[in-house]
């Protein structure tokens, strides 16, 4: 039977990519609230796709964005599918070749490619899961087993009304095991279930000097800069090994065991590839340790945008009044991110002169989280993904975030398996971001694999 399903996603490619294209096409930013009734129409178009398909789908309405519940209920294990209906911003505009909204096909290294905002991260990805339902609905006259479809957007905005919108539904959302298609291939051939992943803590701060505007030439020398206070602060964030200063920050951090390290080392990665390939050569970072090492198994701190005085064309001589920076640490093992941004707060208070105050702002904060590989569903995963793929699947981690599959495991016990099909070259949250047809096409069939596994 699982053929047959195969090739009825084979015979139906180009209406499952009409689908996609139609979602891409809704301007589903869930950061910028200009963009709040998009968000609507990118749900409302889910539920009446699901409730086509034979779901009972609805909108639950939240202080922020909706979430897309729909529920087929069948006997067997229960399932829940979770992606994310919301994209990133699309600026720098200027950057991409084509409207982020109007989805092109492309020529792209591996074939053709759709590309659009949201093509990979994450409208792509959980179509994939859709259109296999769709495929299964139309040979099998029924859809796949016991399964609930929670669709969100709010994930690019840290997620605000998940939590609450969890704890208040457990009913509704508690099911027997979790999928997420939200990550990557490890390799073109190589599909992944991520088993770790690492949270995430973001800080804004402003630092004040004067309390307005000066020009340098009359005031700079006797006046305080609040750039170069900032500056200070920012450039002692790490010590001269690559190692994060703020205080207590490795004291929750495990050791990689062994026997984890070893089979990460065993994965076919080039190191040398996966810096060439963003124009870099050297390894930054913590010394002593491999680049996979780094991303999947240790924490980070990185400053991601810093602004202050005059930035536009030409030059003012200016002493401005503020300075400010957007910081990120990427966490791991049982790093407490509100211990962190308590000591972070601390060390930047103590490190300012006088005349200069700084206000902080926090923009989310999630731990890490790490998957009980012995759960049935990874073994089942792990056969139906390397049947579809030239080589077999690799447990991996990711440096990314997705703070749900925590929530997931703290709110509801369940174990979240997280298979996906984008590749490093989508440019995700970038200009041109792009899905290839092969991850959508394959990426369908894999799951088409895994819910045959499961049900
Ligand atoms: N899908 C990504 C996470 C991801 C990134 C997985 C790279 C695999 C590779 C997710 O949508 C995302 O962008 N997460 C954010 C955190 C979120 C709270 C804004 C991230 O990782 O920065
Ligand atoms: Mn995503
Ligand atoms: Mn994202």
């Amino acid at each position: 039977m699982i053929d047959t399903v195969l090739d009825r996603i084979d015979s139906t490619q180009d209406a499952a990519l009409e689908r996609l294209k139609q979602l891409l096409r809704i301007r589903s930013i869930s950061t910028d609230p200009e963009y709040a009734p998009d968000c609507l129409a990118a749900a409302d178009w889910l539920v009446s796709e699901l409730s086509e398909l034979g779901f009972d789908a609805a909108r639950h309405d939240t202080p922020g964005h909706p979430m897309v519940v729909a529920r087929h209920s069948a006997p067997g294990p229960h399932l829940l599918f979770y992606g994310h209906y919301d994209v990133q911003p699309v600026d720098p505009l200027n950057l991409w070749d084509s409207d982020p909204f109007d989805p092109q096909i492309v020529d792209g290294d591996m074939g053709p490619a759709l590309r659009a905002r949201g093509s990979s991260d994450d409208k792509g990805q959980l179509m994939t899961f859709i259109e296999a339902c769709r495929a299964w609905k139309d040979v099998h006259g029924t859809l796949p087993g016991n399964l609930t479809i929670f669709l969100e957007g709010e994930e690019e905005s840290g997620s605000p009304s998940l939590v609450p919108f969890m704890q208040e539904n457990k009913d509704l959302l508690k099911a027997d095991v979790v999928l997420i298609c939200d990550t990557g291939l490890f390799g073109d051939e190589t599909p992944a279930i991520v088993t770790r992943l690492r949270g995430l803590l973001g800080e804004e701060l402003t630092i004040t000097g004067p309390s307005l505007d000066l020009h340098s030439g009359m005031y700079g020398g006797p006046a305080r800069n609040p750039i170069r206070v900032l500056s200070r602060v920012l450039s002692s964030l790490h010590d001269s090994h690559g190692r994060v200063t703020v205080p207590g920050f490795y004291d929750d951090v495990p050791d990689l065991p062994t026997q984890i390290k070893q089979q990460w080392d065993g994965l076919d990665f080039d190191h040398s590839d996966f810096l060439n390939e963003v124009g870099l050569s050297e390894l930054a970072g913590e010394h002593g340790r491999t680049a996979l090492e780094m991303i999947w198994s240790r924490p980070t701190c990185e400053i991601n945008g810093i602004w202050g005085g005059y930035n536009g064309a030409g030059f003012k001589t200016v002493l401005p009044s503020e300075a400010h920076a957007k910081v990120s640490f990427r966490l791991v093992g049982q790093q407490d991110p509100h211990k962190i941004r308590e000591s972070f707060r601390a060390m930047v208070q103590d490190m300012l002169p006088a005349d200069c105050t700084v206000s902080f702002k926090g923009h989310g904060a999630s731990m890490a989280s790490e998957m009980n590989t012995d759960h049935p569903v990874f073994a089942a995963g792990l056969k139906a993904l390397s049947d579809e793929w030239p080589k077999p699947a690799a447990f991996v981690g990711c440096g990314g975030s997705i703070p749900i599959a925590g929530h997931f495991q703290r709110i509801l016990g369940m174990e979240s398996m997280l298979v996906g099909f984008g590749r490093d070259n989508d440019a995700i949250h970038s200009p041109n971001e792009k899905y290839d047809l092969r991850s959508f096409h394959k990426g369908t069939r894999s799951w088409a694999r895994i819910l045959a596994e499961l049900f």
